[in-house]
């Protein structure tokens, strides 16, 4: 057995490992907030020790004493394991289920330290997406995946592996909740308050189910958003070519925006505070150029602009900053949006402009009031040049970040004289009507080999599946069609992989199943070499209700309800997915949004092929059919589109009042 194996299958060690140094070549997490009391860090330090037998107690509860002190949280660092967490081929990691091996590789690929934004703290994106609390839930849950069959089922509490409970073959392998409040203990200091406790974690979308599948996972999405914005302001426009899209953000998710614009054919500005980010994005090849200079870096985009030609300049510098300089030199700018951690504001999502990244993180610490304040005056600042810009023909846009929400509750000028947002989310105005509504979203697979091969052979599959389908396609869904083959077409020369052998491509449900399909037939025959693992976003079109982003355009009022993201995590559930999760928070915020999703490893079986058909079905349909239900015309289309595939599916439909006969009455 390799050294891995044996590690893996370890566990916790029942010796005291020695204590480890953490990294300083990579990103760490920010201090987090104090504040706990004395008797719940007691409690904090009770619950860390849980974990360990009691004659390590002695040295661990000092040392994790000191770690709530010096980061707020205890991360129980002296626990990372010795072996580089990379994904690797599944057989090479130790396991009795193919699928629960399949979910090492996935957990390994979000911790890996190429990919994850603060992988010692266990972070994969959005500043505090966590895959787990501590290192003792890591090497438990790895530990769990390596014993289990596939007659058990792994509980998985925010991070804390509960244990293995009897279940069966068709049963998800892993279920996981993050995050799950009871609703009144869901306010942002109620994360900090328990998150430090060790009892709850914040995870994201897919750090906390495992999903991540780097930028590119993001990259298409964001394609997708830019390209249909340009189209949006000039029905002319086939791409972004000649026209400037201004954002901030090199984070896990934004640092796609400079890669799509290029791809989009556009001129990309980004502003980043925090330069570690900068750079790296700027090595790995994601954002063209940096300049810490704003005359020239406006100076070069113009030019640029001018040349029709596609290239992403970075700011080293806060956004604010960015913003204020374009409004005083008169510069006009054809689409703008952001995307810094709004979702975040108080722990290091938002940099209040005029002070140095290091005096910012020092004063969230050490006087969070002051610090507040800080950031609402820079959102008040942020918005005033944006409404300026605006006023002068640009068409602005919430990124799905929080930016909106947060900005109005700093008081900021963002409200229309109706009381409503003076700008549209992107999914108000492009994705939702455009993507979620026909059932387009973010469709993902990874090949479990770890063989770029094996990609190679994928894109092809998929490529061809989808150009079959778009020979029949409606007139309604032919962009999108040809859009996602262009996207695939180019995938393999766009080098997106960075981890995990991963593609993502937009699809609908008849393109996700016969997507699925062929893979799994090609997996039989031996086309491709090993399983391959399905998935998705949560950002898609029936696993999450988000009222500011995802369900911004269900205008029923139920756009503040989490029933569909509930009834998809469990409709999945028992049609076939090998792991599930549901998480509070992801994206918007804590107590902002519901979602969930789901991985389903294809292995070229009988099984595998009844189980995509009827789970890749459900987790499309139950979202249109409520997209349906809230009157909006393309989720109308496309349910029964779905029911004339299906003649099973009988949804119930809305019938829609007379204008005239609501307003005649006397309300
Ligand atoms: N890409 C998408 O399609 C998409 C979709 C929905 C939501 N989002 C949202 O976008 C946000 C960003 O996600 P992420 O994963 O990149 O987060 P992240 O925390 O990794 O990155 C955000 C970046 O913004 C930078 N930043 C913060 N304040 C700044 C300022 N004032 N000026 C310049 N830079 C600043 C941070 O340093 C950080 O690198 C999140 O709120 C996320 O939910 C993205």
């Amino acid at each position: 057995m390799t050294n891995l194996k044996q590690a893996i299958l370890q566990g916790i060690p029942s010796e005291l490992p020695e204590k480890k140094k953490k990294n300083p070549n990579v990103s760490h997490a920010p201090r987090r907030k104090d504040i706990l009391n004395k008797e719940e860090k007691q409690l904090a330090i009770r619950n860390a020790l849980r974990y360990f037998p009691e004659h390590m107690h002695a040295v661990l509860a000092s040392e994790f004493a000191e770690e709530l002190k010096t980061y707020g949280r205890v991360y129980m660092y002296r626990f990372m394991p010795n072996y580089e967490i990379i994904a690797r081929n599944l057989e090479n990691f130790p396991h009795k289920s193919k699928q629960a091996a399949a979910i090492q590789l996935m957990i390994s690929n979000n911790l890996d330290s190429a990919i994850a934004q603060h992988p010692e703290e266990l972070i994969t994106y959005g500043g505090n997406g966590a895959v787990f609390q501590n290192w003792a839930q890591y090497l438990l849950c790895m530990q769990y995946l390596a014993q289990m069959t596939d007659e058990q089922t792994l509980v998985m509490y925010s991070g804390h592996p509960m244990g293995l409970f009897p279940s069966h073959k068709d049963a998800p392998r892993v279920v996981i909740t993050n995050g799950m409040m009871i609703p009144n203990y869901s306010k942002p200091d109620d994360f900090e308050k328990f998150n430090a406790l060790g009892v709850t974690q914040y995870g994201q979308m897919t750090a906390g189910s495992f999903m991540y599948i780097g930028p590119q996972g993001i990259v298409h999405g964001t394609t997708i958003t830019v390209l249909n914005a340009a189209r949006k302001i000039d029905a002319t426009a086939e791409d972004l070519s000649g026209k400037i899209f201004v954002t901030a953000g090199l984070g896990g998710m934004s640092g796609a925006q400079a890669k799509a614009c290029v791809i989009a054919k556009g001129v990309c500005i980004v502003a980043e505070v925090n330069s570690q980010a900068t750079y790296k994005r700027h090595e790995q090849g994601w954002v063209d150029e940096v300049y810490k200079d704003l005359d020239e870096l406006l100076d070069r985009a113009i030019a640029a602009r001018k040349n029709k030609e596609a290239v992403s300049i970075a700011y080293d510098g806060n956004i604010v900053d960015l913003w204020e300089k374009v409004v005083e030199r008169n510069i006009h700018i054809e689409i703008g949006s952001d995307q810094t951690s709004l979702h975040n504001p108080w722990a290091g999502g938002y940099y209040p402009v005029g002070m140095s990244y290091e005096a910012t993180n020092e004063m969230m610490v050490n006087n969070p009031e002051q610090f507040k304040k800080e950031v609402q005056k820079t959102l008040v600042r942020h918005t005033n040049a944006i409404n300026t810009l605006s006023e002068r023909g640009m068409y602005f846009f919430d990124y799905g970040n929080a930016f909106l929400l947060e900005a109005s509750r700093a008081g900021a000028d963002i409200l229309n004289k109706k009381g409503d947002f003076k700008y549209p989310s992107y999914v108000q105005d492009i994705m939702g009507p455009m993507c979620f509504d026909y059932g387009f979203g973010p469709f993902r697979w990874v090949c479990a080999s770890n063989d770029a091969k094996d990609l190679a052979i994928t894109d092809k599959i998929a490529c061809d599946v989808l150009e079959k389908i778009m020979q029949h396609s409606p007139t309604e869904i032919k962009l999108q069609m040809s859009d996602n083959i262009n996207w695939i077409k180019a995938a393999g020369e766009n080098k997106m992989v960075v981890g995990s052998q991963a593609r993502i491509l937009y699809a609908d449900a008849e393109g996700r199943m016969k997507i699925a399909e062929a893979f799994n037939n090609a997996i039989a025959d031996g086309t491709i070499s090993a399983p391959v693992v399905l998935g998705r976003d949560h950002h898609d079109v029936s696993g999450t209700d988000s009222p500011y982003r995802e369900t911004s355009n269900i205008y029923d009022g139920s756009q503040f309800t989490a029933d569909m993201a509930i009834q998809n995590v469990l409709g999945d559930s028992f049609r076939g997915a090998t792991w599930v999760s549901i998480h509070n928070g992801g994206g918007v915020g804590w107590g902002e949004v519901i979602n969930g999703g789901f991985g389903m490893l294809l292995d070229g079986t009988k099984d595998a092929d009844r189980r995509l058909k009827s789970m890749l079905f459900w987790d499309v349909n139950n979202g249109i059919s409520r997209r349906s239900w809230a009157r909006n015309k393309e989720a109308n289309f496309a349910i029964q589109r779905a029911m004339q595939m299906n003649p099973d599916l009988k949804v119930t439909m809305p019938n829609s009042a007379d204008d005239g006969l609501i307003d005649s009455l006397d309300l």
